[in-house]
């Protein structure tokens, strides 16, 4: 009975090809560990977080910035320094900066507040959410929680 070439293996060829796949997955799992994106881990409640350096934010303005994917204000007047949530209390509409007035603004009903965050008027019945605020040199820091 005729037998074909192709049918015939020897042990040889299982070791190639297991030394091959072994070479592979080698390969994969070496280039796989440069691939994956940099996981940093998360931002424990309290931790400090870099804002931005002092000459950044003129004095009598308000800085808009992100932190923890939200938006907020740090507002630099009379040589104090708050950072303000950008969402209202009320309804959390985005809150906007008023230069001309030196007040945030809700844009939704109109609630004002002043330059910490206090409640001027509107249907809010609490302040705006505000940041742990720390200058470090040149640099300010911010951190979720009470101040
Ligand atoms: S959500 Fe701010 S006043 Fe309505």
């Amino acid at each position: 009975m005729p037998s074909s070439a192709s049918h015939v293996y020897r042990g040889t060829d299982y070791l190639l090809g297991i030394l091959i796949l072994l070479l592979a997955g080698l390969l994969l799992f070496w280039t796989g560990r440069f691939l994956q994106p940099v996981r940093l881990p998360p931002a424990s409640p309290g931790s400090y977080h870099f804002i931005a350096s002092l000459d950044d934010v003129a004095p009598d303005t308000a800085f808009a910035f992100e932190l923890e994917g939200r938006p907020w204000y740090l507002a630099r007047t009379q040589g104090n320094l708050t950072a303000v949530s950008g969402y209202c209390t009320y309804r959390g509409s985005r809150i906007k900066w008023d230069p001309r007035n030196q007040v945030f603004l809700c844009e939704g009903h109109g609630c004002t507040f002043g330059l910490r965050g206090n409640l001027i008027r509107g249907l809010a019945t609490s302040p705006l959410e505000t940041l742990k605020i720390k200058v470090i040199g040149n640099r300010i820091y911010g951190a979720r929680g009470r101040s």
